[in-house]
């Protein structure tokens, strides 16, 4: 299997990235430190994760005055949903850009399709009753017009959506093809559709949550009543990790790789974070990947379906029908 994708330009994506979403600045420190030890050199993070600082403070670390290893480094962050319309991207961008401390990034992405309203200091903004002031006006192309722009001013090297629908990704392309589509995708949630769409398209699928994102998982089983089973720990992940002397973390990364998809799962202890980077020297079998196959459990999968941000479905834009 590719380690890389190649992107338009011979720029190459790795297939296993860092997710740092959830993480405080001093632990997440630490784990890109431990990270770039390993051999991460793909690093995903987002103006919403409010971490960009401490991600960049440990890249430019590690970069030090050399830069051949800038280079080696693919940097991604996402337009937060507050900055969703095309007047505002310039802005946002450069605040990333800023605050990551680099000189220019690899790929940025539209976090999501829908928009809250801009509220300069509040990436969140909410209603008294709680819910999030959605801006429904947004204009979704013309937001990935402005996105493209940014592209063509060199500022960054590769533009990109994230948590589009199939129909949504369509339209985008008709502009312009998208270097990536990040979306969750695990083995409760596997997208074919999504899948065998982006790939007519010619679209590169980013998985995101690839482990099940256990803390996200909870927090909604909390919050929604409604319960998310352990993907490391269901029968035939478990079966194929002894069968393979793996980890079931492992077993979860290789199958989104051999469906030919990247991954970046979020670690913040050392031996994890070394664990999902070391995925390129086993296979699962065909029966293995036909017994993962059939735990997909389509839209009743899904754990980031967004509604954890009350009234967001209202929004024209929004990806996910119940
Ligand atoms: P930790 O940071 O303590 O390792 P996702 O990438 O799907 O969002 O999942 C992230 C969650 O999975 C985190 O709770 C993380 O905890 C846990 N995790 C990451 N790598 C592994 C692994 N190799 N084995 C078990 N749990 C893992």
């Amino acid at each position: 299997l590719p380690e890389h994708f190649e992107l338009s330009n011979g720029d190459r994506m790795p297939r296993i990235g860092f997710g740092t979403w959830q993480a405080s600045d001093e632990v997440l420190e630490k784990a890109v430190d431990a990270a770039l030890e390993a051999g991460y050199r793909h690093f995903d993070s987002a103006r919403a994760y409010e971490n960009e600082a401490a991600l960049g403070c440990s890249l430019r670390r590690w970069i030090g005055d050399n830069p051949a290893r800038r280079k080696e480094l693919f940097v991604v962050t996402k337009l937060p949903p507050g900055g969703n319309r095309p007047d505002l991207v310039p802005e946002y961008f450069n605040a990333s850009l800023r605050d990551l401390g680099l000189e220019y990034l690899d790929l940025y992405l539209m976090h999501t399709p829908f928009a809250f309203e801009h509220v300069p200091g509040d990436l969140h903004p909410k209603n008294p009753d709680g819910s999030m002031r959605v801006d429904l006006t947004t204009d979704l192309i013309a937001v990935w017009k402005s996105l493209l722009k940014l592209k063509e001013s060199g500022a960054v090297r590769h533009v990109g959506v994230s948590n589009l629908n199939a129909e949504q990704l369509a339209r985008v392309c008709a502009v312009e093809n998208p270097a990536c589509l990040q979306v969750e995708v695990h083995l409760l949630c596997q997208q074919p559709a999504l899948l065998a769409e982006a790939k007519r398209l010619g679209v590169p699928v980013v998985a995101y949550s690839p482990l099940g994102s256990k803390a996200l998982a909870d927090m909604l089983a909390e919050k929604t009543g409604r319960s998310y089973p352990d993907l490391l720990t269901l029968e035939p992940v478990t079966r194929a990790a002894a069968a393979l002397g793996r980890t079931p973390a492992q077993v979860l990364l290789r199958h989104a790789l051999q469906r030919g998809i990247a991954a970046i799962p979020k670690s913040t202890n050392p031996q994890r974070i070394q664990q999902n980077i070391s995925v390129w020297d086993f296979e699962l079998s065909a029966a293995e990947m036909a017994e993962l196959n059939a735990l997909d459990r389509g839209e009743a999968g899904r754990i980031c379906d967004f509604r954890f941000f009350p009234g967001v479905e209202k929004h024209p834009e929004f990806p996910f029908k119940k």
